[in-house]
């Protein structure tokens, strides 16, 4: 039987609700994987298998699918600690660092991930890149919309070395710019080659007036879940 990448996110995405126990708060992960852990975690809510959860949404839409499957749902302003966290990536390097941001929830992602006990990664193993900015996919970064273009060439002169080009992220088959839930810009950087020690890259890119955050997860991860052909493997930090 060959499986579907959307079949092997959700083997992934059942296989860390299992680390969910009655009356965690639970950081809600954003994008197609995490989605099929919000729809696990308010079906096991259902059928009474789990009581007593709060969830913290990483952003509008994961908001609108836990409530509508009647998850109770706050934010870090009323829950500062929270228990457990699942969620999708885009890259994970040997290191379990990550790149996140493609669905563009970046930084609310990295506000609730890195305010988490326990912060479990779901993916199907097409995620896996040898190094951070490997897949050749974006690596995003969100920036204030003023004077956007400025922060974006600043950005791609930071990675010349690496051969980095920079784009404003737009609404796809349109040309207006994409606007975050946080009303951000998000500028893409794509690297032809490795951008080296990633917590000097991290620290150049946060330098930078016009950044609010960027979409590598530097040693966030507690777990990471690969779904492939072959069956789950799970990592752990
Ligand atoms: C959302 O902004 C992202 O960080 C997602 O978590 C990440 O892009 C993974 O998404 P998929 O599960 O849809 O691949």
């Amino acid at each position: 039987v060959i499986l579907t990448q959307d079949e092997l996110k959700k083997i992934a995405a059942y296989k860390a609700v299992e680390y969910v126990e009655s009356g965690m708060v639970l950081g809600l992960g954003t994008g197609s994987t995490a989605k099929h852990a919000v729809d696990r975690i308010g079906e096991l809510l259902r059928q009474g298998k789990l009581r007593d959860i709060v969830g913290i949404p990483t952003s509008k839409m994961t908001h609108e699918q836990a409530a509508s499957l009647g998850i109770p749902l706050s934010d870090l302003d009323s829950h500062p600690v929270v228990d457990l966290a699942i969620d999708g990536a885009d890259e994970v390097d040997p290191e379990l660092n990550l790149v996140k941001g493609r669905g563009g929830s970046l930084l609310r992602e990295k506000m609730v991930e890195g305010a988490c006990k326990k912060f479990v990664v779901i993916v199907d193993e097409s995620k896996l890149v040898k190094y951070i900015g490997g897949s050749g996919l974006a690596m995003p970064v969100e920036i204030i919309p003023f004077c956007w273009k400025f922060t974006a060439d600043r950005l791609q002169k930071l990675f010349e070395e690496a051969g980095c080009v920079a784009k404003l992220r737009t609404f796809p088959g349109k040309d207006e710019p994409f606007v975050t839930d946080n009303r951000n810009y998000i500028v893409d950087l794509y690297f032809k080659k490795s951008i080296g020690d990633l917590k000097v890259a991290s620290d150049a890119i946060l330098q930078l007036a016009g950044v609010v955050e960027h979409g590598m997860f530097l040693d966030m991860a507690t777990t990471v879940i690969i779904a492939g052909e072959l069956g789950v493997t799970v990592k752990h930090k």
